[in-house]
């Protein structure tokens, strides 16, 4: 069959490369691409979020299936206006995706279907905010609703950081509209995992669990990002666990989303605290996980063309994935000085040698300028190894990455550091 993916990230990489080995599928296409992509797959330039141009796209190229990698292009309602002219979509409607759209819709669907989460207050006026803000004092946490990247959350140590942070989100500083309401949250402490699950109507199938380092600087410091690093699977996330979070995370959150008229064909996406009084969780996202899935997709052994066309034509149940034994890791490279400002167009180069030494490089943001390869966005490539141990792929990753020639690149150090030391603690 012939699929097209929309995006042109990492994750996005990560699909159409799985896609590409699936015996299933015939041809890759995705929109827009990206120039690693274009190895997997035929890269069509129409831009992600617009909808017009992906709409006329998929009435030319008639694809079996519709992937959408992005959140942007859910919550816009691409799926509803494929679906609407009868094509096959992995990836849920505009309502469902509100999940992810609405940080203050998703902690209120939480909270009514008892889905364990922190408390939390929703403002849209600046001193109403800082008033909880001084009520609960700090640490605290103070959330953009709508969507900002990944970078719309402050953990705020002090009071008045809360209260800046607020101010500036409500005044539409930071974020634009994204900012308008802020979701204000009791603070938790715990090691955070990355549940994700393949949901169709009322079968929900659980991913390998993973963990990503969200914030910019080793040892978890620093502002929060998109993701600097993830592997698969994360130790922290026994057996129990998953199902524990199946039953008291997912579960309750699809049939409440069904209650409200919304049927979810996708991927649910829970970012899970594992805290001393149980799991809580962080927020829902409605798409793969960027970069979860570059380790995921390495791991997966399953044709992943069968598993999403059934997702998308409501038969999944009965699927089972299969996974390969081994650990997977993906560290991210940025550009220097993301998530602010960076200087684009850098050329980077030794990227053959990169993977010549036992990885994968997924590329996220980069574009062609004539033969080279250079930086165009802030997450700029995901090098992904499998080893025995993470331990293992940690250091495959990190050995290639001596070949990479880019000055103006940055990556992170310690990528997997918890699960390898949990690897230790067991020898
Ligand atoms: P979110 O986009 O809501 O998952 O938040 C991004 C990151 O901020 C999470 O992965 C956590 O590291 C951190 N975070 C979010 N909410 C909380 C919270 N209530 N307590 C502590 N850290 C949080
Ligand atoms: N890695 C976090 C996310 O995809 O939102």
């Amino acid at each position: 069959m012939k699929v097209l993916v929309i995006g042109g990230g990492g994750r996005e990489h990560a699909l159409c490369w799985k896609l590409n080995r699936s015996a299933s599928v015939t041809e890759v296409l995705c929109a827009p691409g990206n120039p690693g992509i274009k190895r997997e797959a035929r890269c069509v330039a129409v831009g992600a979020e617009d909808i017009t141009g992906l709409m006329a796209l998929a009435r030319a190229e008639k694809p079996k299936l519709v992937v959408v990698g992005p959140e942007v292009p859910l919550v816009k309602g691409l799926a509803n206006l494929l679906r609407a002219e009868g094509f096959a979509v992995f990836g849920p409607d505009q309502a469902a995706a509100e999940l992810e759209g609405s940080k203050s819709f998703s902690k209120t669907l939480m909270h009514e279907a008892g889905v364990p989460t922190a408390k939390f207050e929703t403002h849209t006026d600046p001193d109403q905010a800082e008033a909880l803000i001084k009520a609960w004092g700090a640490p605290i946490v103070v959330k953009a609703s709508g969507l900002a990247a990944g970078k719309g959350v402050i953990v705020a140590t002090t009071e008045q950081e809360a209260i800046d942070a607020a101010r500036d989100m409500l005044s539409g500083n930071s974020f634009g509209d994204a900012g308008s309401q802020v979701v204000i949250e009791e603070f938790l402490e715990g090691e955070e995992a990355s549940c994700l699950f393949i949901v169709s109507g009322d079968t929900i199938i659980p991913l390998a669990s993973s963990q990503d380092h969200k914030a910019l600087l080793d040892g978890d410091l620093g502002p929060n990002t998109g993701g600097m690093g993830a592997y698969s699977p994360a130790p922290c996330v026994t057996p129990e666990i998953e199902q524990e979070v199946l039953d008291t995370v997912a579960r309750p959150t699809i049939a409440a989303l069904k209650a409200r008229g919304a049927n979810f064909i996708g991927t649910l996406y829970a970012g899970i605290m594992l805290t001393k009084s149980g799991i809580k969780t962080l927020e829902f996202n409605v798409r793969f996980g960027d970069p979860e899935c570059q380790p995921l997709m390495s791991r997966l052994t399953s044709d992943l063309g069968e598993v999403l066309l059934a997702a998308a034509e409501s038969r999944l149940a009965g699927t089972k994935l299969e996974w390969d034994t081994r650990k997977a890791l993906c560290v991210v490279v940025s550009s220097a000085g993301y998530p602010a400002d960076f200087e684009k167009g850098q050329i980077i180069e030794g990227l053959d040698d990169v993977e010549a030494a036992g990885t994968t490089v997924f590329h996220a943001g980069t574009s062609a300028d004539g033969n080279h390869i250079v930086n165009s966005g802030g997450r700029v490539l995901g090098i992904t190894a499998l080893g025995d141990t993470v331990a293992a792929a940690q250091q495959t990753v990190y050995t290639a990455l001596k070949k990479m020639k880019w000055n103006g690149g940055f990556y992170r150090k310690d990528i997997g550091y918890r699960a390898i030391q949990r690897e230790q603690d067991n020898s």
